[in-house]
């Protein structure tokens, strides 16, 4: 059996893997072995089997005993210690959640229901570090893979509404905060049927506006307001999570050669942990819509097309509807006033599932099986 090692197994991204791989029983086709930044001698996760102690995860000769590591432990993590154990002779498989080492030439990024040809040919070529994608582009590409597999896409836009988690367990945590307060400012009001909404709205307005609102993590309010900026500021107007979409994308396709374009603007909202993305989708040709729902229908298990219409998409194709679930949905699939080539989508995935812990744990199974 494979010995793995697991950092970062508390955390949240860290939390949802060993949930996923308890679920999935992947613990009885390995050896696991819990590290620790903090608590070496410890006691690990209960996973429904003997593990041993907690091991030091800043101890190279414990991490090189390793057939495979998993890392959700986070980007100054995978810099202190990816070299160092590389330097120091290790050739095992390093999974990791950060996206430290992802446009690295001798990384593969990980979504296998997409680029499953991709990660065989890096395996066949010696590869061993398999780098989970950017949640929002992992996401997309789960829920349009048809379009992809079919080589319809000439370029696309997407326009993203991401959650809180995509910034953090603590950011989470802020906005729940947040709706508390605006909340309790307008509560006494709210409960007065006879009250007036602009004397509520004044409320909670000042509230928000407030310093003594709680923004230590987002900087600002995200409750009752969005963020229209995600990530670093890359100096030439794109933020780094919108320069993502492409590079990305293509490296997952492997085809950083003839890259498709993908551009748009990302948005932080109020949802918990799902991203939501509006797409306009340039087709290299006319297509109709129903083979357009046939083929995003097809291509892999988990993206699921919602007809176009008010009640489904609504009921279906949101934030609430899929939190903490492994389908991708993607509607309100149209052709759009441009012309027939023009098509829009709206599609919804949970940031913790898909875009961050269930690739790693199918990278896993690659490699055992
Ligand atoms: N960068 C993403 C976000 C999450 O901030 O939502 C990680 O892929």
């Amino acid at each position: 059996m494979l010995r793995v090692g697991f950092i970062g197994w508390r955390g949240m991204v860290g939390s949802v893997l060993i949930q996923r791989m308890r679920e999935e029983q992947d613990f009885d086709l390995i050896e696991p072995v819990f590290f620790t930044t903090s608590q070496a001698g410890g006691s690990g996760p209960a996973i429904g089997k003997e593990i041993p102690a907690l091991k030091d995860a800043k101890n190279i000769a414990e991490l090189k005993a390793m057939d495979v590591i998993i890392s959700c432990q986070g980007g100054d993590y995978t810099t202190e210690i990816f070299p160092q154990l590389r330097g120091a002779g290790w050739k095992g498989h390093w999974i990791d959640a950060a996206s430290t080492l992802r446009m690295e030439n001798d990384a593969t990024i990980i979504l296998d229901p997409v680029n499953l040809n991709v990660i065989q040919g890096a395996l066949a070529n010696g590869g061993n570090n398999w780098i989970g994608g950017n949640c929002t582009v992992s996401l997309m590409l789960m829920a349009l893979h048809g379009l992809f597999k079919a080589d319809l896409v000439e370029w696309a836009t997407s326009m993203t509404y991401q959650a809180a988690s995509g910034a953090g367990a603590q950011n989470m945590r802020e906005l729940l905060k947040q709706m508390g307060e605006a909340h309790r400012v307008a509560s006494d009001l709210l409960s007065d049927p006879a009250s007036a909404i602009l004397d509520i709205d004044r409320e909670v307005a000042g509230i928000l506006r407030d310093e003594k609102f709680p923004t230590a993590h987002f900087g600002v309010p995200l409750a009752g307001s969005l963020i229209p900026w995600i990530d670093k500021d890359l100096g030439n107007g794109q933020s780094k999570e919108e320069w993502k979409g492409q590079v990305e994308t293509n490296k997952i396709l492997g085809r950083q050669s003839q890259p498709i374009p993908i551009d748009g603007l990302c948005v932080r909202i109020g949802a918990m942990r799902c991203h939501s993305q509006a797409l306009t989708i340039k087709l290299k040709r006319d297509v109709p819509l129903d083979d357009i729902n046939g083929l995003l229908a097809e291509a892999n298990p988990w993206a699921k097309v919602i007809p176009n219409e008010r009640e489904i998409s609504m009921q279906q194709l949101t934030p609430a509807a899929v939190t903490g679930k492994l389908h991708t949905p993607v509607g309100r699939l149209r052709k759009l006033s441009m012309g027939s080539e023009y098509l829009s989508a709206f599609t919804v995935g949970d940031q913790l599932l898909w875009g961050a812990a269930e690739p790693l744990r199918r990278m896993l199974r690659i490699l055992v099986e």
